[in-house]
């Protein structure tokens, strides 16, 4: 009897993580396929969260200044700012880069505590020597990283070139910031 009930509970699990692999599976080949701007909408909590990552590229942690207002990079101030447009990073990855900098450029850290222990590429400031990257405008919370993680993958990673539209979207209408960009 017990015996039953528990090869029909494993039965039941196995099936359905089975269910969970396809569902995973679609989401994965799905998010490969549609174009970014058919994805579905974001919750009204991603979309703050989202206008508060944009604040924090645009304002606090100024990345603007090296990736440029759309994230398409840079040469110049702080070195050769790579397009975010273009990056291949996860978004695991670009949490490190952002939290860490990048040893030897000009990309900053924005983690307080980088360097002050082996949190950042298992080195400490002393270990790293003149590789030691900047210390960003402002550090950042991990929810502000979070935010500024999470932006960049809603508005501008796999993305082509910005449009007229992501510049109002960025800049709004009270600057001529865009014209340029009207057809
Ligand atoms: C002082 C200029 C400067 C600022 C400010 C800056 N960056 Fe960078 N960033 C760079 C440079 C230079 C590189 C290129 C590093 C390299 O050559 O690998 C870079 C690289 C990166 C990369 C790696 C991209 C890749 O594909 O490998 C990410 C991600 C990134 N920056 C995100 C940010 C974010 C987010 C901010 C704001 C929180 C920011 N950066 C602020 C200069 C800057």
């Amino acid at each position: 009897m017990i015996g039953t009930i528990l090869r029909e509970a494993g039965e039941r699990a196995s099936n359905c993580s089975v269910l969970i692999t396809a569902a995973a599976c679609f989401l994965w080949f799905a998010g490969d396929m549609w174009p970014a701007g058919a994805q579905t909408a974001l919750s009204a909590e991603e979309a703050r969260l989202v206008e508060f990552g944009k604040e924090i590229f645009k304002s606090k942690a100024v990345c603007q200044y090296c990736h440029k207002w759309d994230a398409s990079g840079d040469q110049g101030y702080g070195g050769n700012a790579l397009s975010l447009r273009a990056t291949h990073l996860t978004p695991e990855q670009l949490t490190e880069v952002v939290k860490c900098g990048r040893p030897g450029t000009g990309m900053p850290y924005h983690d307080r505590f980088a360097y002050t222990d082996k949190r950042c590429y298992g080195h400490t400031r002393e270990e790293m020597g003149k590789d030691m990257p900047p210390a960003g405008n402002d550090f950042l919370s991990q929810r502000e990283v979070d935010a500024v993680v999470k932006y960049l993958f809603a508005k501008a990673v796999g993305r082509g070139p910005a449009t007229y539209e992501d510049c109002i979207d960025f800049w709004g209408t009270n600057t001529r910031q865009c014209d340029p960009m009207k057809q």
